[in-house]
């Protein structure tokens, strides 16, 4: 089999977040998190599941930090969650909560890997929803006094910063599509809190440089997106679409304006009332990497506006409609494998955006439905494969010039796969949930010799 050939000094990790692997969720003063509320709020995640025990993480990390020693990777991106930081999202810090990060943090560093550290992988603290949440400015002035707490913290001993993770999915997927906590579906508070977002990532950028804490950069999932016909309508959905999923993160992130279509897309749901002069200015600060989250693409065909639910007709009914991908292998997320996709999409953000900060692909992987073998092992044959051929995707997009310095999979271990649950696995370490003991799986294997065979080339 021929193995992807990438650059000599690509850097390679893994990733995982703390409401998905941590578990330990009422230990050591944590405060309670809109994930919490979400899991205990009944119909809202399969099966009733939380993560309140999860992987176990808090307790089994050094057995988890051996599992990435031995893999051989480069770096290590995790998350800080910020209820185990500032319980209720203000004051002073919680010694046990920066304590346990001390302890990760250092078994980390000690097994030779480099920690990347994710400040906001979508816990917000219950306390701060409770007053508006992302939907109201304050929560952006919070974030940054929670970026401080944790850089003078760390700053020592972790250099690279990820501000926020898939802000699309806090705003979006949780406030107006509703499938992730908060869970409403509402409009301009959905595009106040995409807002909000982007200005908590910009008082974040002010503190870590403050705190001179190290690579400072931003996690962003930028979709592929594909109009199903090459009809005028079908692209025009497209570029609604485009607006949603990218140019609300990308414009005032990396060209100080805001998308120019936003009236056309959202209509007075876009008032803008939110907005204040220097906003651009304080999201818009020079940023040393862009994190890229990479799946799937989507394709789109155009629906008219009233023909949607008005109950639904929320900022993200946008008269497109996904259609599915003929001729795809789907994952047991049901999302299509086109790796072709991940080259075309970062060939287009680099010319899209020129001056494009290097990316990290800080997430790609795939959820499968693998089972234990009679020998308990795990022959996730279909993991292998989607790696592999997106590893050869980003080979062909660095050689089109695509400035890509760092490549992580979704996951090291299995974990809580947000509203559903468990049963989407997408480590490459199994865990059992019934005794949480970790199994790597085939993938986990591969990749340790991928990573070895890499090594010998450099
Ligand atoms: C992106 C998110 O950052 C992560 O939390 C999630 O588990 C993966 N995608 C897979 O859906």
């Amino acid at each position: 089999m021929n193995e992807p050939k990438l650059p000599p000094g690509l850097l390679f990790g893994t990733a995982t977040a703390a409401y998905q692997v941590e578990g330990a969720a009422g230990e050591d003063g944590r405060g309670p998190s809109i994930w919490d509320t979400y899991c205990r709020t009944p119909g809202r995640v399969a099966r009733g599941e939380s993560g309140d025990v999860a992987c176990d993480h808090y307790h089994r990390y050094a057995e988890d930090v051996a599992l990435l020693a031995e893999l051989g990777v480069d770096l290590y991106r995790f998350s800080v969650s910020w209820p185990r930081i500032q319980p209720s999202g203000r004051g002073r810090p919680n010694p046990a909560g920066l304590a346990f990060y001390d302890r990760l943090v250092d078994t980390v560093l000690a097994a030779g890997v480099e920690p990347v550290l994710t400040l906001y992988h979508w816990d917000l603290p219950q306390a701060l929803e409770d007053e508006g949440g992302w939907r109201v400015r304050d929560t952006a002035r919070r974030f940054g006094e929670y970026a401080r707490i944790v850089a003078e913290h760390l700053g020592d001993r972790v250099n690279h910063w990820i501000t926020l993770n898939e802000p699309f999915c806090s705003a979006f997927v949780g406030h107006a599509v509703g499938r992730h906590a908060p869970g409403t579906r509402e409009g301009t508070p959905a595009l106040a809190a995409a807002h909000h977002l982007l200005l908590a990532h910009g008082a974040a950028v002010g503190e870590l440089r403050a705190c001179d804490a190290g690579r400072v950069g931003i996690t962003l999932n930028p979709d592929h997106l594909l109009p199903a016909t090459e009809t005028e309508a079908d692209r025009a959905a497209v570029e609604r679409a485009r607006t949603l999923h990218n140019r609300t993160w990308f414009d005032p992130l990396f060209t100080g304006a805001y998308p120019d279509n936003e009236q056309e897309v959202w209509g007075e749901l876009a008032d803008g009332s939110y907005r204040r002069e220097g906003d651009l200015e304080a999201i818009g600060q020079p940023l040393d990497f862009l994190g890229v989250n990479f799946y799937r693409p989507i394709m789109l065909r155009d629906v008219p506006h009233e023909q949607a639910d008005p109950r639904l007709r929320t900022a993200v009914d946008i008269g497109a409609e996904q259609v599915s991908f003929q001729g795809a292998r789907h994952t047991t997320m049901g999302w299509p494998v086109v790796p072709e996709s991940f080259a075309d999409l970062l060939v287009d953000l680099d010319r899209r955006y020129p001056g494009l900060p290097p990316i990290l692909i800080t997430e790609n992987g795939s959820a499968e439905a693998d089972e234990p073998d009679e020998d308990g092992r795990v022959h996730d044959e279909d993991r292998i494969a989607y790696l592999r051929d997106h590893l050869s995707a980003l080979a062909r997009a660095i050689d089109a010039g695509v400035d890509v310095r760092g490549y992580f999979v979704w996951s090291l271990l299995d974990n809580f796969e947000w509203a559903y649950g468990y049963d989407r696995r997408f480590g490459l370490v199994r865990v059992d949930y019934e005794n949480l003991e970790r199994h790597p799986k085939d993938s986990y294997h591969w990749y340790r010799d991928y990573l070895t065979s890499h090594r010998l080339r450099r």
